[in-house]
């Protein structure tokens, strides 16, 4: 099997981690990986943040969560089986939004072309770190941490800035599954 395949098939979300650092070699190839990526008009108009800092993790955790809850309820009637599972994680893990990952990764981006490149620095670290063995997952309700003062000052969040991912980054614990995926809808002329 071609490599590239391989690793875009069998990467995964992963929400559990090993309490093991990643080394900052790595979380460095991972994040020059997301520097690779295209960017319209080669602009790349990302930065990254990277969090490690355990007392930062805790107030990331505690701008996002109450966030996070308030977005829960808005799915509970949409879609009643994926409102379950979140609140099931609510209750039973001490961090359900980052997963208690090691490191957490922001692509910040700003500017109008950060919402088409953004998330392709955020795949290609995906794709990167799974290739080295280690787990990501991109936690959109980790983002919601821009009413925070605190947090922004800590991100260096500025006006017109965007956070993308974040990104978790750290080795799995256990295997994850591959939830079902749609088969493509193509259309060929
Ligand atoms: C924009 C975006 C936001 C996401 N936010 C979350 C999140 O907040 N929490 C989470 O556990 N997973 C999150 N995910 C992961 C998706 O749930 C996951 O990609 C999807 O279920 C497919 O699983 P797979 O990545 O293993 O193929 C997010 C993914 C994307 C692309």
């Amino acid at each position: 099997m071609n490599a590239v395949i391989d690793a875009i098939n069998k990467r995964r979300s992963i929400r559990a981690y090993e309490a093991k650092p990643v080394p900052r070699e790595l979380v460095n190839t991972v994040i020059e990986a997301g520097n690779e990526a295209p960017s319209a008009m080669n602009s790349q108009p990302w930065r990254f943040v990277v969090v490690e800092d355990p007392a930062v993790k805790r107030k990331l955790l505690d701008a996002a969560l109450p966030q996070a809850k308030k977005i829960t309820e808005q799915v509970k009637d949409v879609d009643p089986e994926r409102y379950q599972s979140i609140k099931r994680r609510y209750a039973e893990l001490p961090d359900p939004v980052y997963y208690s990952a090691p490191t957490i990764i922001f692509v910040i981006g700003n500017g109008r072309y950060a919402a088409h490149s953004c998330p392709l620095a955020c795949e290609n670290m995906m794709l990167a770190a799974h290739s080295l063995g280690l787990g990501t997952c991109w936690v959109g309700f980790g983002a919601m941490v821009t009413e925070d003062g605190s947090v922004r000052k800590l991100l260096d969040l500025q006006e017109g800035d965007a956070i993308f991912g974040p990104v978790l980054l750290g080795y799995p614990k256990g295997e994850a599954m591959r939830p079902p995926k749609k088969e493509p809808k193509v259309k060929w002329l």
